[in-house]
This record gives C-alpha cells, sequence and structure tokens, in this order.
C-alpha cells in the first residue's frame, strides 16, 4: 500500500501584525504578562473581509507550486478549520472555487487544533485506499472575528484613531484577555502523493477523542442547541467568544501529548533520539518547553513560532512544517513527529519521513 508524502507546502500570513503593546491599548495586559506566561510577542490579523478560505487558498497556490503540481491533478481536497466563512457551506468548496477546481470531493473537518493531524491520517489512508492519488490538505483560520472589538477598537489598535477607548469597552475586553491575547489568523497547506518508495511518507498516525472534556474548551452559543440558534440575548452574553480552561487545558496538553508521542514511538520501535524534528502545536510556549522536557529534546529537534503568530489552531502544523522546509531543517528522509491537542478533546500524532 502506497502511503502519503508531502510533496510541497506553502503559508499565508496576513498582512496586520499586531504587538503585544498594540493589544495593551484595548485591555488590561502588558508585553511582560503575555510572554511570560505564553511566549507570545505578535500575531498577524487579516484585512475586513478577508475570510479563512482565502488564506487556504493563497496557501494552495504556494504549495501546488512547491509540489510542481498542477491544480487539475488534485483528486480530493481536505479543509480544517473551526472559523468557516460560513456556518455552511465549508470552506472546502469555496477553496475549490477560488482555486477553479471542478467536481474534486471536499472533506470540511474541524478538529480545531487538531484538524491537521487528523488530515494527515484522512489523506494517508485515502491514498493507501487508492480513493485519492493527489490530496490537498488545507489548515488555516481567521480568528479575527471571535476579537470582541467594533471598528472603533480595530482602528484604535491600529492608530488609525485617536479617539481614546472609553472605560466601558477597555473594561469589556479585560473581561476576555486571557483569551483574546492567544489567537492570531494564518493559513497553510500541503500536497500529499503516494510515496514512490517505502523509505519516504506517513508512518503511522494515532488520533483521540475525549469528549467527556468538550466544555474545556468550547463555543457556549451560536449552536443549534438553541432556539434561533443566535440570539441577540446570546450575544449580550458574549456567548459567541470561546470559553477556555486554560489551567486545565495546561495540564491536558503536557500529559497527552507526552503519552500519544511515547505511544506512536513505541508502536514504530523507535526512540526519541530517532527522531529529527517534532512540531507541535502552538498553544503555549511554556506547554510546548514542558513537553520538551519531559520528552527530553535538545532545542535544535524543536520547532516553534507561536512567538510570531500566536495560536493559529488548525493551520499551525502546515505552517511550522513549511517553514522548516524552507528554511531546511526538515531535509528529504528526515523523521518528523507532528504532535497536537485541541478542542473536542482531541489529541494525537503523526509521524512520517520528509
Ligand atoms: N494579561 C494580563 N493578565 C492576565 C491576562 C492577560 N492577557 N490573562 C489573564 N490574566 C490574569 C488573570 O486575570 C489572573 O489574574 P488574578 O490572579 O488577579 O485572578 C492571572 O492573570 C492568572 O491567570 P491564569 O488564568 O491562572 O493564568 P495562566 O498562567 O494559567 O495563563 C493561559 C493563562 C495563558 C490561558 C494558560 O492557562 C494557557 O496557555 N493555557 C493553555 C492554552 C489554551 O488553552 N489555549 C487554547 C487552546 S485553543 C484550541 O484548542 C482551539
Amino acid at each position: 500500500m502506497p502511503r502519503a508524502v508531502i510533496v510541497g507546502s506553502g503559508r499565508e500570513i496576513p498582512p496586520n501584525c499586531v504587538t503585544n503593546a498594540m493589544m495593551a491599548r484595548l485591555m488590561d495586559t502588558s508585553h511582560e504578562w503575555i510572554v511570560e506566561r505564553t511566549g507570545i510577542e505578535t500575531r498577524y490579523f487579516v484585512d475586513e473581509g478577508v475570510a479563512t478560505s482565502d488564506l487556504g487558498a493563497a496557501a494552495s497556490r504556494k504549495a501546488l507550486e512547491a509540489a510542481g503540481v498542477s491544480k487539475d491533478e488534485v483528486d480530493l481536497v481536505i479543509f480544517a478549520t473551526m472559523t468557516p466563512d460560513h456556518y455552511f457551506p465549508g470552506c472546502g468548496g469555496l477553496l475549490q472555487a477560488k482555486l477553479d477546481m471542478r467536481n474534486t470531493p471536499c472533506f470540511d473537518i474541524r478538529q480545531q487544533c487538531v484538524g491537521f493531524v487528523y488530515g494527515m491520517q484522512l489523506a494517508d489512508a485515502q491514498i493507501r485506499a487508492g480513493f485519492a492519488k493527489t490530496v490537498l490538505l488545507v489548515g488555516a483560520e481567521v480568528h479575527a472575528g471571535f476579537m470582541p472589538y467594533t471598528k472603533g477598537e480595530w482602528d484604535y489598535l491600529y492608530g488609525k484613531t485617536d479617539v481614546a477607548l472609553s472605560k466601558e469597552l477597555f473594561d469589556k475586553n479585560t473581561r476576555f484577555r486571557d483569551r483574546i491575547v492567544l489567537f492570531g489568523d494564518g493559513g497553510g497547506a500541503v500536497v500529499l502523493k503516494a510515496a514512490e518508495d517505502d523509505t519516504s511518507g506517513v508512518i503511522e498516525s494515532i488520533l483521540r477523542t475525549d469528549g467527556r472534556e468538550w466544555d474545556k474548551l468550547h463555543v457556549p452559543g451560536v449552536g443549534f442547541k438553541h432556539r434561533p440558534y443566535v440570539s441577540h440575548e446570546q450575544l449580550d452574553r458574549w456567548d459567541q467568544l470561546p470559553i477556555v480552561e486554560g489551567r486545565a487545558v495546561f495540564k491536558l496538553a503536557t500529559t497527552l501529548m507526552a503519552e500519544v508521542t511515547h505511544e506512536i514511538l513505541r508502536r514504530n520501535q523507535l526512540l526519541i533520539e530517532d527522531l529529527d524534528m517534532v512540531l507541535m502545536h502552538q498553544a503555549n510556549l511554556r506547554i510546548n518547553t514542558y513537553v520538551q522536557k519531559m520528552l527530553g529534546l535538545p532545542d535544535e529537534k524543536v520547532y516553534n513560532n507561536i512567538q510570531r503568530y500566536g495560536n493559529t489552531t488548525a493551520a499551525t502544523l502546515p505552517l511550522c512544517w513549511d517553514e522548516c522546509v524552507r528554511e531546511g531543517r526538515i531535509k528529504k528522509g528526515d523523521l518528523v513527529l507532528m504532535v497536537a491537542i485541541g478542542g473536542g478533546l482531541h489529541w494525537g500524532a503523526t509521524l512520517l519521513r520528509a
């Protein structure tokens, strides 16, 4: 059975860089607090009107170009996001139209920060089963819509107006400061094909879900549990914003990412020392440093970019992959582990040879 190998990747980072000092214009926070607790220094946001499928399409064009694959060769699209352009349809078909592809089947998957690992398993399974030959796997997010800012507050954030923020708005943002400093926008994509030899490609993916932990990371409003599914009452309570039980997630992340790493290595009779690069989801630099220590990994075998981008959810792993490949940190034949945890609660790992 031919396994899937990544033959090209691309990324798209939107133009608007927001520093921690800029965030402190809108709420009671500081560069020092954010860096010490999360490692994040900057994050990027799209211009108003730019959506997740746009970032996905831009990243996909670069991935196809890097792979030397034409859009017409793609016979399956998998799009992972938790911030789709519309409630429905999903981003897969929108991306397909933007890339001017026709009739290619599209899966929309929503495993939040683990969407890309689930997508890798799905792409690999489709290729191994012979259902697909060339898969475009995309992870993209526009978190800007989660920011509780009015147009005036965005303008103030970017220094486009001197009209100072009212105490009421400042206090409103401060109420959500534990969450809104964490996220940024971005898109990443990879093209996968059947490996021509058995030395490269996906070796194994392990996927896990524990739905009992769903409430640790979730959006309480805007869902079909409610009638109507969105209402003024929900919006007045800010129920469209995610709930993040930060400390609980921190504990689960460190334990489960280390656990699944050991499991996938054990199952493949490999040791930590055999890994050339570990790409972890980027939710908090402290989580990743902790896991790195637990696993006994040297600095050069771990790549973090949360400092620049914040948490970009499903886009995180393809962003890391693309940067590492283009900077020569991942080379052909390297043994790479992708590992992630996120809302669901989902977690998992993919082990592959570049
Ligand atoms: N700026 C300044 N102070 C803040 C901020 C901020 N941005 N956010 C919180 N604080 C304050 C709190 O109000 C609290 O103040 P108090 O002691 O006066 O009550 C104090 O800092 C400590 O708050 P904690 O929540 O205990 O801070 P912690 O060190 O746990 O850091 C964080 C919070 C960053 C969220 C951390 O728990 C974390 O990273 N958790 C995991 C990440 C996560 O869950 N990400 C979401 C995953 S996304 C996904 O899956 C889709």
